[in-house]
C-alpha cells in the first residue's frame, strides 16, 4: 500500500550575503508567498549599535556587555516586513541611520554581541517556517537549515540599488561614495574573527546582478518547494 502523501515540512531558509545583495526584499517576499516569518538579523544588530551609540559607550565587549543586558529587542512582523522594537520603542526607522550603518559592523564583531544574538535567533527560528536573513545564518544560526541561499551581486549595482531604497536620505551621498562605505563593510564582516560572512558550503549561491526580484524568488521558491516535499 502506498504511504499516505506525507504533509509539506515547514523549513528553515536561510538567506545570507553581502550588503545590498537583495537579500531582505527577497526573503520578505518569499515569507509572504510561504506564509512564514521574515527574520531581518540585520536589524537585531543595527538595534543593539542604537542602543550603544545612545548610551555612548565604547564599543568593546565590557561595554557591550551592559547594553545586551539591558536592551530589549522585538520584531515583529508588519506589512513592510518587519517592524524592529528597542525597549518598547519603534526604531524601525532610526537604525537605517548613516551613524548606526557605519557602527553596527564594529559592534556586531564582538563576541558577547553575536553569542546574545544567536541564541535569540535560533529560539525564533527553531520551529521552522522562517526566512532568516543576515550574514552567518547557514554557517553558525541554523547550520542544519534545509535551504542555504548565498546571495551576490557586483558592488556597483548594490551600491546602485542602496542609493535607490534610500531615496531622499541619501541625495547628498555620491555612487562612489556608496561603493567605498559597501566596500568597507564587506571588509569588516568578512574579516571578523567570530562568524565572518561567508558562504556555507552547502549553498546555493545566486548572482543577482542582472536579475530582477522576482526572478531571484521564483528561483528560490522553486528550490524550496524541492525541499519541504516530505
Ligand atoms: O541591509 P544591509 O545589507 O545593509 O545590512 P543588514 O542586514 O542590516 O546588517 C547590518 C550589519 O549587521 C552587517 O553589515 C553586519 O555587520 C551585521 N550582521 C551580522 O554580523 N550578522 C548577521 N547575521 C546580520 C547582520
Amino acid at each position: 500500500m502506498p504511504l499516505p502523501h506525507s504533509s509539506e515540512r515547514r523549513i528553515i531558509i536561510a538567506l545570507d550575503g553581502p550588503a545590498g545583495s537583495g537579500k531582505s526584499t527577497t526573503a520578505r517576499k518569499i515569507a509572504h508567498t510561504l506564509g512564514y516569518v521574515y527574520i531581518d538579523t540585520g536589524a537585531m544588530y543595527r538595534a543593539i549599535t542604537l542602543a550603544a551609540l545612545r548610551a555612548g559607550a565604547a564599543i568593546h565587549n565590557d561595554a557591550l556587555q551592559t547594553i545586551v543586558q539591558t536592551s530589549r529587542i522585538e520584531l515583529l512582523p508588519s506589512a513592510e516586513g518587519q517592524r524592529t522594537l528597542l525597549n518598547g520603542e519603534d526604531v524601525s526607522t532610526e537604525i537605517r541611520s548613516r551613524e548606526v550603518t557605519e557602527t553596527v559592523s564594529s559592534v556586531s564583531a564582538l563576541g558577547v554581541v553575536r553569542s546574545a544574538m544567536v541564541e535569540c535567533q535560533r529560539e525564533l527560528g527553531n520551529a521552522g517556517g522562517v526566512v532568516m536573513d543576515g550574514r552567518d545564518i547557514g554557517t553558525v544560526v541554523f547550520p542544519q537549515a534545509e535551504l542555504k541561499i548565498f546571495l551576490v551581486a557586483s558592488l556597483e549595482e548594490r551600491a546602485r540599488r542602496r542609493l535607490a531604497e534610500l531615496g531622499a536620505s541619501a541625495a547628498n551621498i555620491t555612487l562612489d561614495e556608496m561603493c567605498a562605505q559597501l566596500r568597507e563593510r564587506d571588509r569588516q564582516d568578512s574579516e571578523r574573527e567570530i562568524s565572518p560572512l561567508t558562504k556555507a558550503t552547502d549553498a546555493i549561491e545566486i548572482d543577482t546582478s542582472s536579475l530582477s526580484i522576482d526572478e531571484q524568488v521564483s528561483q528560490i521558491l522553486a528550490f524550496a518547494e524541492e525541499r519541504t516535499k516530505g
